[in-house]
């Protein structure tokens, strides 16, 4: 890494700070998954659950190298207090395909003061996990009408789990 490439990662920073600052300020935990910065790969990935071309166990070995010291994965691992369960994430109606991959891209661009970490995962892996993550849906892809995945505008805060007030 030269110093002109530290110099433009440290750049980019930067120029999302208006953007982080108008959350703040709004008072919103979450802002509209269209303005969030995504990787390229996710415009091309499929929109829809039914759709989704992640490897389902790949994902799944994938969420108990990253995901067990605050999400149960299958029976496994440790739940914590603030973090929802798999389940009560994935039936949010927030959640939608491409919402999930820029949660996993990066929680905090997403909900600056979660404690969900960027994780630095590569888009492949979030392929996968997405793919994971959606088997713990209650409403099965292929009931899923189209108009009702992806979900864009003001997100609905969460009940279940942070307390966004502090
Ligand atoms: C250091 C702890 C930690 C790790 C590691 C972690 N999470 Fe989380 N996760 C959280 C917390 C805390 C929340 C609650 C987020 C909030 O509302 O602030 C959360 C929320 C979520 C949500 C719900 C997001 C939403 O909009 O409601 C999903 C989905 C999720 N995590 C998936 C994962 C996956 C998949 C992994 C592994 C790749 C992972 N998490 C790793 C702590 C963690």
């Amino acid at each position: 890494m030269s110093d002109n490439s530290y110099r433009r990662v440290y750049a980019r920073r930067l120029t999302r700070l208006p953007l982080l600052a108008a959350v703040f300020f709004l008072g919103c935990g979450r802002i509209d998954p269209g303005q969030l910065p995504e990787p390229p790969a996710f415009a091309e990935a499929p929109a829809t659950w039914a759709a989704l071309q992640g490897d389902v166990a790949s994902g799944k070995r994938a969420a108990k190298q990253y995901c067990l010291g605050c999400h149960v994965v299958d029976g496994e691992g440790h739940q914590l207090s603030t973090a929802p369960s798999f389940e009560a994430a994935m039936n949010q109606p927030h959640v939608a395909p491409l919402y999930l991959r820029r949660w996993l891209w990066n929680p905090p661009a997403v909900k600056p003061e979660t404690i969900m970490p960027n994780l630095s995962l590569d888009p492949a892996v979030i392929e996968d996990l997405t793919a994971f993550l959606a088997t713990y849906r209650e409403v099965s892809p292929a009931e899923e009408p189209a108009s009702e995945v992806e979900t864009s505008g003001p997100q609905p805060e969460k009940t279940e789990t942070v307390d966004s007030s502090q």
